[in-house]
């Protein structure tokens, strides 16, 4: 999805990093407690350094919601996180996103009109009141929305199997957007098989499907993927095991299921970070996700040897878009008494996305 990004004047794009981090500085004195930062993993250093918190979408999601006191959280992530703090946070609270360009390409792979297509679609083969709605974090508001209307839920990296869980004790079915790896993931994990869960094409008629496949599937899985973690593949593992016997192989569950299969750990970043700083020292560890979390990874546990997965250097192009110029124009903005780059959800997507987060929230 195209946003518009207004380019920054001279002051911000020729600024040095020392005269930017000066100016953070003291922008970030000024507001005090006013402000919150919340950083994802995925961020550059030059921005993760000044995040009053990081974490990965689910525990972003958690500080906005517990978070009373700021009056401004600057999110220094992608679109999909920053609507849902704004879903998340009271009416006192604003949500300021550093980069509007920053989206998510996964998120743009499934948008309301062919969700309310193939929900239609899919009624008409099957009992759709035995069908749940489930969507990843990593989508548009309006999606969250459509779940929360239809008795569905929101799950992340970190909860998909107990949210998924979650569903099917409701219904007998799952539609599951806009990541058909985590779903594909999280429903081997579950013991389903590959006849249990099918792939539903949003520009073939009826996902591309027959009858009978929809009506035989547990899992109706959206052709969506990441563009950075579609890039690992199993034949990386093997090399990896190859040059460092007792390599540990740790990947996110956006990866495809046969990287998955030969992995020794799949978890969201947040506890891939974990696993990381709990690893002996001398420990050999894989990672397969984005590249500038395992860089940072890798300088924070200099007493193991930590390295990307592929060697290919394997960006989040969207999140790189938030950077230290852009951090310094929003906080020094407001300074000023100016709200740049706010995010808001409309009310009535707002209401009912904030039932399929706070679903989440409660089955976790
Ligand atoms: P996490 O919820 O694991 O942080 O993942 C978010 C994401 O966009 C991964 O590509
Ligand atoms: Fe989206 Fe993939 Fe970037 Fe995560 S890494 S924000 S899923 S494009």
């Amino acid at each position: 999805m195209l946003r518009l990004q207004a380019p920054l004047t001279d002051s911000y794009t020729l600024a040095s990093p020392d005269e930017l981090a000066s100016r953070i500085t003291a922008a970030k004195l000024t507001l005090g407690d006013r402000v919150l930062i919340l950083g994802h993993h995925y961020q550059r250093d030059e921005v993760i350094r000044w995040a009053d918190k990081i974490g990965d979408s689910f525990k972003l999601a958690k500080f906005a919601a517990d978070n009373h006191q700021a009056t401004d959280i600057v999110f220094c992530g992608v679109h999909f996180m920053a609507e849902s703090a704004d879903v998340l946070t009271g009416d006192h609270q604003r949500v300021i996103l550093p980069d509007l360009n920053a989206g998510c390409s996964m998120a743009d792979m499934a948008d309301i009109d062919q969700v309310e297509e193939a929900w239609a679609e899919i009624a008409a083969v099957t009992a759709i009141d035995r069908v749940v709605p489930i969507t990843y974090m990593n989508s548009a508001a309006a999606l969250k929305a459509f779940v929360g209307r239809h008795g569905g839920a929101v799950c992340t990296s970190s909860n998909a199997r107990a949210v998924l869980t979650w569903a099917l004790d409701r219904g007998d079915k799952v539609l599951f957007f806009p990541d058909q790896h985590l779903g594909r993931n999280t429903g081997f994990d579950m013991g389903f098989g590959e006849s249990d869960m099918r792939v539903w094409n949003p520009r073939l008629d009826c996902g591309g499907l027959e009858d009978r496949e929809v009506k035989d599937s547990t899992l109706l899985l959206w052709k969506g993927h990441c563009s950075v973690h579609q890039r690992f593949r199993p034949e990386h593992v093997a090399t990896a095991r190859a040059e460092h016997p007792g390599v540990e192989v740790i990947v996110h569950p956006e990866c495809a299921h046969d990287v998955v299969e030969v992995a020794d750990r799949v978890g969201s970043t947040e506890r891939i970070q974990e696993w990381v700083a709990d690893a002996p020292p001398g420990a050999v560890i894989a990672v397969g996700t984005e590249i500038h979390m395992v860089q940072r990874l890798a300088r924070e546990h200099a007493d193991k040897t930590v390295y990307s997965l592929d060697p290919l250097i394997c960006p989040c192009a969207t999140m790189f878009r938030v950077d230290a110029p852009h951090l310094a124009w929003v906080l020094e903005e407001l300074v000023a008494g100016r709200v740049v780059n706010q995010i808001v959800v409309d009310a009535d997507d707002a209401e009912w996305a904030r039932v399929a987060l706070q679903r989440m929230l409660d089955i976790t």
